[in-house]
């Protein structure tokens, strides 16, 4: 049975990888749209990154481009990690794509009111466009069947002590989507951070077929900030929330009830879970707290195989030869 998806990304190196783990699976996942928001660069580059990633490996979906920045104040990017155009390292060939003129609000609300389905959000970003979404039109919260997000950490942050980036970037956002009643799946830095990558991983994808060795250049750069934050491997974020999907049972859950801190000084941007025996509220999210690494990384690697044989196909000249 393949379920119905509309991913809400700001590639970035790991936005990229989800989006071709959950392009490797089109007998599992039904990618109905992708909406792009302000988040680890402005969003006309993580747009135009989302749109050459598509292009790529020739896959034909509608993207939208959302919200450039927070609801309040101003975007604080993660060009840091991802560099000037969102996803520096490999220069992948201009994009064949363009993204559709609705906006991303518009965009998922359409999607959602005409499918028959209940249809699972995956945003791998800041979360403003689904905060604005479920704003505007607060009856589409029942086309939604859950959210499956990257996003925050229980026991501590990557931009602040407390605070996970895609919670960082946009507080208020995060806390209307987590309080919203839609059921969540928390992929956290709990897991993600687990879900690492290795060089020597890396350097065995570049020396095979074009997806693979793409995601590989991808990661050489992206591993750079990691080392320089103290990490030994590349933690792969953003495919945990599509792994989920996928295998489920790669992962350690606890359902919890989490909110989004927005107030503290030190606290803004934090994902707050109740772990009391007796919490006050019911729970809200599973909140993924490991993974079977080993096992990811053959999700991922399997993945990225199916799209070279596609891409090398795709290649061939006509007549095959
Ligand atoms: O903290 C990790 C998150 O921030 C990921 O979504 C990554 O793409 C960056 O946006
Ligand atoms: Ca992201």
């Amino acid at each position: 049975m393949r379920t119905p998806i509309i991913i809400d990304c700001d590639p970035g190196h790991d936005d990229a990888i989800a989006i071709l783990l959950a392009l490797a699976h089109p007998e599992r996942l039904d990618i109905r749209g992708i909406t792009t928001v302000g988040g680890n660069q402005i969003l006309e580059r993580i747009t135009d990154n989302a749109l050459k990633v598509l292009s790529f490996v020739d896959a034909d979906i509608p993207v939208a481009k959302g919200a450039a920045g927070p609801l309040l104040g101003k975007l604080v990017t993660g060009a840091e990690a991802h560099g000037e155009s969102g996803m520096d390292g490999p220069a992948l060939p201009a994009s064949r794509f363009k993204p559709v003129e609705q906006g991303a609000v518009e965009f998922m609300l359409e999607l959602l009111r005409a499918s028959e389905e209940k249809i699972t959000l995956v945003p791998l970003a800041p979360l403003t466009n689904i905060a604005l979404l479920i704003t505007a039109y607060p009856e589409v919260k029942e086309k939604i069947k859950e959210i499956s997000l990257m996003g925050g950490g229980l026991a501590y942050g990557n931009v602040t002590r407390t605070a996970e980036f895609n919670i960082y970037v946009d507080p208020e956002a995060a806390r209307i989507v987590f309080d919203s009643g839609i059921p969540i799946v928390m992929s956290g830095l709990d897991v993600t951070d687990k879900a690492a990558i290795f060089q020597e991983e890396i350097d065995e994808l570049k020396t095979r077929g074009p997806v693979s060795v793409l995601v590989g250049e991808l990661l050489d750069f992206y591993s750079i900030y990691g080392r320089k934050m103290g990490y030994v491997g590349n933690a792969l974020h953003d495919p945990c929330a599509v792994a989920w999907l996928l295998q489920p049972e790669l992962f350690r859950s606890e359902r919890l009830h989490v909110t989004v801190e927005t107030e503290g000084k030190l606290t803004r941007g934090m994902t707050v879970a109740d772990r009391r025996k007796k919490p006050e509220q019911p729970a809200n999210a599973e909140v993924l707290l490991d993974v079977d690494r080993e096992a990811f990384m053959q999700l991922l690697f399997t993945a990225l195989e199916r799209l070279d044989r596609e891409q090398l196909l795709r290649q061939a000249p006509a007549g095959g030869s």
